[in-house]
């Protein structure tokens, strides 16, 4: 599939998945691969911390927004973190409440609403993204989401404050929110994985309860860490200018690489026939941190996947 159409297909993607299995790093991925189709993206975290800046060699934002990529001839990429006080703050904000806004923070209402209505932090997250989607502030808003228990709670808020608070504007914010989760043209979700047993089964567990709880879209799944081919590790002499002992070493590592290879190969076999949904792979990388080289090589990674994915 064409990596331009792709990303054109939904104005909003949710990254979800397993804390650990690279969301945050498959988000930034994301983000600059369709920034290099030509797109304006907007990569926004919730968890309260400013993780991808740093991915793109930019310095951490706050909750104000930054641009952390911006080539001739490609989109763009800005950053920037919403928070549940400071969706409040903005959502009272456009609503004619500026000069409270402020005051109501800062004395912990929010605390105090959250306790009464359930699910409202979330929802109040949710609504803000559905405000910058239904602006149109960039051509594509990409979302690195709570790790999936939070996940699937994240994205059932709006359908909990919708059943608790019948009318009114919390209501109205549910129902807005749960428009857009609805609708997979403004709306995905993309599950994030590794290829190993237990973080498979949880990828498969979560997709079925995001399509079935929450009825919202999903994208292909993105596959992390996949171990590069070597070339010649299928040798069964070692190269003979080493000594016996370098020799069995050389072996030995060829063995356990192997081993790793085949297993993570059963994985992503089993997901294929377990879950119908395309995979995006991204290839595990040798370095301490990901910084824009690094980045820019899982971006590649990722377009060169989603050219050979059959995926509508
Ligand atoms: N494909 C990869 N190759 C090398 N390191 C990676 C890769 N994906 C993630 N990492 C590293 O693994 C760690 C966890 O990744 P992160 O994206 O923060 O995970 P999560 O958001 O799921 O907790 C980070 O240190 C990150 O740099
Ligand atoms: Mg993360």
């Amino acid at each position: 599939m064409n990596p331009g159409q792709f990303f054109a297909s939904s104005r909003v993607l949710i990254v979800a998945g397993k804390g650990g299995v690279g969301k945050t790093t498959a988000s930034a991925t994301l983000a600059l691969a369709a920034a290099r189709t030509g797109l304006s993206v907007l990569l926004v975290e919730v968890a309260g911390r400013s993780a991808t800046a740093p991915m793109f060699g930019a310095d951490a934002p706050g909750y104000e927004e930054s641009v952390v990529y911006d080539e001739a001839d490609h989109g763009s990429v800005r950053c920037r973190s919403i928070t549940p006080d400071d969706a409040l703050v903005e959502w009272l904000t456009n609503h004619g409440f500026s000069r409270i806004a402020k005051r109501m923070a800062r004395s912990g209402l929010l605390e105090i609403v959250a306790t009464a209505t359930p699910g409202i932090k979330d929802l109040l997250v949710l609504g803000r993204i559905k405000a910058l989607e239904s602006e149109g502030v960039a051509d594509l808003i990409i979302v690195d989401a709570p790790a999936a228990g939070h996940a699937i709670q994240f994205l059932q808020a709006p359908v909990g404050v919708r059943d608790t608070a019948r009318t009114g504007v919390l209501n109205r914010q549910a129902l807005e929110v749960l428009e857009m989760l609805d609708d997979p043209t403004r709306c995905r979700a993309m599950l994030v994985s590794i290829p190993e047993e237990t973080p498979i089964n949880e990828l498969i567990e979560t997709a079925f309860a995001v399509e079935d709880e929450v009825g919202l879209a999903l994208g292909p799944v993105v596959i992390n860490g996949i171990l590069p081919r070597i070339e010649g590790l299928d040798a069964v002499e070692a190269p003979p200018d080493l000594t016996a002992d370098e020799a069995a070493d050389v072996q030995l590592a060829a063995a356990l690489r192997r081993d790793r290879q085949s297993l993570q190969a059963e994985q992503l076999d089993r997901l294929e026939t377990q879950l119908p949904l395309a995979q995006i792979r991204l290839p595990q990388l040798f370095t301490t941190e990901i910084g824009l080289p690094e980045l820019i090589e899982l971006a590649d990674a990722a377009i060169t996947s989603i050219e050979s994915l059959d995926w509508s």
